[in-house]
Order: C-alpha cells, then structure tokens, then sequence
C-alpha cells in the first residue's frame, strides 16, 4: 500500500473524508507527534495538523523537526502539504492555489536543520525544494478538476506571527516572491534534508498588506480557507488515489 502523509496548514484539518481513523503518536529525538492514520482506497494516509490540535501553535513555535522526522519514521511516500498565504501580486487572486516551486527564508529564530554538525558537515542541494513528481502529479489533478491554480511561485517565508508591513511587502516582492506564509520554512528544507518526496499547494487566503485596501485580520483569512476547502478535498483525495 502505498503511504501519503498530509500536512494540514490553517483551514485545513478534517480528515473525516478518510476511513478506519486511528490516533498515533509517533516519538522522536525531537519530541512527540500526534498523527491520524487512516485509509484511503488503496493508500495509508497520515494526516498531520501543523499547528497542533485546535491550532494552539504560532508558527515560530511549531516542532518542525519532529514533524518531519516522524514522517520519516512512518516511511511515507509522499507529503502533501497545504499553506496558506497571501499575495504578493494581483494575478494571484484569493481562492487561486499556487503550486510553489521556489522559496525564499526570511525566517529568523527556527532550528533549520537536522544536520548539526554531529556527523559531519552536511549541505543540502536546493535547486528543486519541491519534489518534482509530486509537483507534476498536483498540476495535472488540477486541470483534471478545473482548480484555478498557478503551476509554479515563489514562496517568502517571514517570521510571523505578525502579519507584514507594506514595505516589506514591496521589498519581497521586488526580491521576486509572489506569495508569503509563515510556515514553509523550515518544513520544506527539513523534508530535503530527510529526502521525502515533499510538496506545498499554497492557498491564496488574502493580498498581502499594501495590496489590498484594507487592513488584514486572520478572520480575513480563515474565512477564506473554507472555501477552498473543498477544493483541496479533491485535489489531494484524486492524487491519493492516481
Ligand atoms: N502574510 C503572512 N502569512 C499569511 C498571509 C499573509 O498575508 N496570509 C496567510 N498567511
């Protein structure tokens, strides 16, 4: 059978579209993980909520390390992560996906890495952050499904938990970013650096700041999450199960 983690960002946490839902908890050197394992047609799924049940986890706070690493324990296949985020640019309207393809970290005080130096110095290539098969595979579902969607972006990441201001906003953007999240960073390097097949379908919840008009709340985002919902139901069962 074949083996699919989730990585529910905010908006995304029920896993009710699956069968035979079991609790786990994995342990790692980094810390305990709560998973839900299930079954999905012919696939094992695991489904992982980032920020913790009830999201109680700011996005500094969250235990990317062990994340990642019970992933690797659980010996997934392939990691299906959501993030939401906000737009850098008028073509990328809430309610679009944004099957990023590039990042930039502006993140400041996360562990980043599992290579601490205990067994050597280890640099890991990041010419593609994102798996490539995972990546094609998304963008084909979602043809198939109609999804309004971008087939490649450029994610920031900013330390959060603030939202940005518009300056900063202008600067990513002239750096070349087209989205921005808090949470990308470090979970896409440290799925690198275990060599998991790792990919993100960014969900467009808000423009950023200086973008748009008003002032943004994460009501504004949330409230835009539910409706991609469903769309994200669909895209991730189809790829569970093509
Ligand atoms: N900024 C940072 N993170 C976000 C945003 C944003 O505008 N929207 C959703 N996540």
């Amino acid at each position: 059978m074949k083996k699919i983690a989730i990585i529910g960002g905010t908006g995304v946490y029920s896993p009710d579209i699956f069968e035979n839902l079991n609790e786990i908890q994995v342990n790692t050197p980094y810390g305990n993980v709560n998973i839900i394992e299930s079954t999905y047609k012919e696939s094992i799924v695991y489904f992982l909520e980032r920020h913790g049940k009830g999201h109680k986890l700011p996005p500094h706070k969250i235990n990317y390390r062990a994340n990642i690493w019970a992933l690797k324990m659980l010996n997934v296949d392939r990691v299906l992560s959501t993030a939401a985020v906000g737009s850098l640019d008028k073509i990328y309207p809430p309610g679009a996906f944004v099957i990023i393809d590039q990042f930039i970290d502006f993140t400041k005080q996360r562990p980043l890495t599992f290579f601490e130096g205990d067994s050597g110095v280890v640099h890991v290539d990041m010419t593609n952050p994102y798996c490539i098969d995972t990546r094609e595979h998304i963008l084909k579902v979602c043809q198939d499904l109609n999804i309004i969607h971008f087939d490649k972006g450029t994610y920031v990441c900013t330390e959060g938990p603030r939202f940005e201001t518009p300056a900063e906003i202008k600067m990513y953007k002239m750096l070349g970013a087209d989205v921005v999240g808090m949470t990308n960073v470090p979970e896409v390097i440290l799925a690198r650096e275990a060599n998991l097949c790792y990919a993100t379908v960014a969900m467009v919840t808000n423009y950023a700041a200086g973008i748009s008009e008003s002032a943004l709340t994460h009501k504004e985002v949330t409230d835009n999450m539910v409706n991609m919902a469903d769309n994200i139901k669909r895209l991730f069962l189809r790829v569970i199960e093509t």
